[in-house]
């Protein structure tokens, strides 16, 4: 999702000078994907150097798919400490790699890799910085819930495994193309031994899916600035008091998908979180270190200032 969603003013921390002290001895990061402009990944990692007052840098750069083995191998040989991957190629990188953490070979999709002397290590943080996102700010988790996700793709594939893993009572998977639902769900099963069906958008099964599901997520970009006035679900899929709404989308910070939801008494919760977790997982996977709270609070107020919508 990440790629595709574009912060409010890209060239505002730029502007101010965060590359004044690369030295000989400074680890370098990075993030490849193709197209890459609209990463907030540098913000949010460079931002977190400044704070903690570690010598790293942060950079972008644009891989395209038929560059991708060049790209990890001239990064194994310039020794980059680590490095993000985004869409597309998330799955694609994972046989260039020497090793896959277990979760991430569940999802398979990486989109973290650490270099160990010279071995390339895959890992998925989507998943895990979505759960802790959703954990904090609907205060509750999946255990023997009913939920349901729009569309089914990239996004939609990590997170319906981990809501299974972490013992949803169902996960339901209602796209507009039906056969690309019904895989993720049979992979679902496949995986975690059980709890997943598919509906197509528009169908009575979908229907009944939603109005059954305590939780609803989109992962779909309908609804992402600037097409304010188009929600995930049409006005046929009425929302009741109790059920959660989740929004991948974070520009803008209300969709009307969250806003339709919250005018029937619905918790409603933006991506920002999510957005800003997986960025923090994948800085502790490589550095070691654990992010106080404090500042994990005080960077987050400045990252949604930066990039969050409006
Ligand atoms: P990601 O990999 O980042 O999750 P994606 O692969 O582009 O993103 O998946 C987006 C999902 O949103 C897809 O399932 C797509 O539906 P299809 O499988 O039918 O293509 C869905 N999506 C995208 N645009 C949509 C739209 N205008 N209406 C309904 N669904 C849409």
């Amino acid at each position: 999702m990440e790629t595709r969603q574009r912060p409010k003013d890209i060239g505002q921390e730029l502007k101010h000078g965060m590359t004044a002290d690369v030295n000989g001895k400074t680890r370098i990061f990075a993030v490849i994907g193709c197209p890459i402009e609209h990463s907030v990944s540098p913000q949010l990692h460079n931002s977190i150097y400044r704070e903690l007052g570690m010598n790293c840098i942060y950079v972008p750069f644009r891989v395209e798919p038929g560059c991708l083995e060049a790209a990890v191998r001239g990064f194994k040989a310039l020794n980059v400490a680590g490095f993000n991957v985004t869409v597309p190629h998330k799955q694609s990188i994972i046989p260039l790699l020497d090793e896959i953490d277990a979760e991430a070979e569940l999802i398979g999709a990486v989109n973290t890799v650490k270099n160990e002397n010279g071995r390339l290590c895959g890992y998925n943080t989507d998943a895990e910085g979505f759960a802790r996102a959703f954990r904090e700010e609907s205060g509750t988790g999946f255990r023997d819930k009913k939920v349901a996700i729009l569309g089914a793709g990239g996004a939609a594939r990590a997170l319906a495994i981990k809501i299974a893993l972490e013992g949803a009572a169902q996960v339901g998977i209602i796209n507009r193309t039906e056969e690309k639902a019904r895989d993720i769900a049979r992979l679902v099963n496949e995986k975690t031994g059980g709890a997943a069906l598919a509906a197509k958008y528009g169908s009575l099964e979908s229907r009944e899916i939603f109005a059954g599901s305590d939780i609803v997520i989109n992962t779909t970009p309908v609804g992402m600035y600037p097409e304010l006035d188009r929600c995930p679900l049409d006005d046929t899929y009425d929302f009741h008091a109790g059920q959660i709404a989740y929004d991948a989308i974070y520009n803008p910070a209300k969709t009307l998908f969250l806003s339709r939801a919250e005018q029937k008494g619905c918790i409603a919760v933006n991506g920002l979180r999510w957005l800003f977790y997986q960025g923090i997982y994948a800085f502790e996977i490589w550095t070691g270190k654990r992010l106080d709270e404090e500042i994990a609070a005080k960077l987050f107020d400045k990252f949604s200032n930066t990039v969050g919508g409006k």
